[in-house]
């Protein structure tokens, strides 16, 4: 199948988990893929992700760009377009977590949470939403979590920024979808990447599987696959919507 065939796709955070992924779905879909990274140490795994697309006979390029700041998100999507000429599809994925208990979490760490999780989406869809304006067309896709739906001791933080995601997602479906622009998010449970690593071993892990009806963690790719549906044709009708990847841990 190629159901991404000559679409031009923006992925943030694509170096290693989920962004990486979904970069590599896409681009087994037939999409050209531009993607961000951001710390100096993800850029060995972020070139290696470039030739591994570019391999399959599609555009890959790595930009190294915060989506916490809207002028850095600016100059990258306008590199996009530079280089790549159009923007079809935006994957908001980038996203961090800085778990404590309300009690002692500080101001900074909030703060944090909320920059890269909530307001990144802001930042880039800002963006995107001008080149999609002018195609008539385009797909937004925007990583909540089954936190942002359930809540968690801890992650409160997390869990903020993550439902501010949804109705940010619907905000935007209403607004744009006039215009042939559709927006949804994906809420994923448990996937395995590192930032759940600390939860993958031992009692933690079965602890926590014991929660979710299929009785695993997601792959990165089952959560791939859902972004897949979300940006092509298969999923024309649907926006505004939060689609849970969770292994049924919300029901
Ligand atoms: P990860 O930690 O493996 O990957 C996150 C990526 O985002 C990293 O490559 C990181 O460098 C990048 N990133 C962080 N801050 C950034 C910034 N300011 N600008 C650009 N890139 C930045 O995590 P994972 O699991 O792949 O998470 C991806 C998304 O999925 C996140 O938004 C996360 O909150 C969400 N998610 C993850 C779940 C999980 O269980 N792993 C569950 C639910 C949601």
């Amino acid at each position: 199948m190629n159901l991404l065939s000559g679409k031009v796709a923006i992925v943030t955070g694509a170096a290693r988990g989920i962004g990486e992924a979904v970069a590599l779905k896409f681009a087994q879909e037939g999409a050209h893929v531009a993607f961000t990274y951001v710390s100096d140490g993800s850029r060995d795994k972020a070139n290696a992700l470039v030739e591994k697309i570019t391999a399959m006979g599609v555009k890959a390029k790595a930009y190294q760009s915060n989506a916490a700041d809207f002028n850095a998100c600016e100059t990258f999507v306008n590199d996009v377009i530079a280089e790549f000429g159009q923007v079809d599809i935006c994957v908001n994925n980038a996203g961090i977590s800085k778990d404590n208990l309300l009690l002692r979490m500080s101001v900074e760490q909030w703060n944090e949470v909320i920059q890269v999780n909530l307001n990144s989406v802001f930042n880039m869809t800002k963006q995107v939403i001008k080149p999609m304006m002018k195609a008539k067309s385009g797909s937004i896709i925007n990583m909540s979590s089954v936190i942002g739906e359930m809540g968690n001791a801890g992650q409160a933080s997390y869990a903020a920024s993550k439902a501010g995601v949804i109705g940010f997602t619907k905000s935007v479906a209403k607004e744009l979808g006039s215009r042939n622009i559709r927006c949804n998010a994906v809420a994923p449970g448990f996937v395995e990447t590192d930032m759940t690593s600390y939860l993958q071993d031992g009692n933690s892990a079965d602890k926590y599987k014991s929660l979710i009806p299929l009785g695993r963690f997601a792959s990165a790719e089952d959560i791939a696959n859902v972004c897949l549906f979300l940006a092509s044709d298969m999923g024309s009708y649907v926006t505004g919507q939060t689609i849970s990847a969770c292994g049924g841990m919300n029901i």
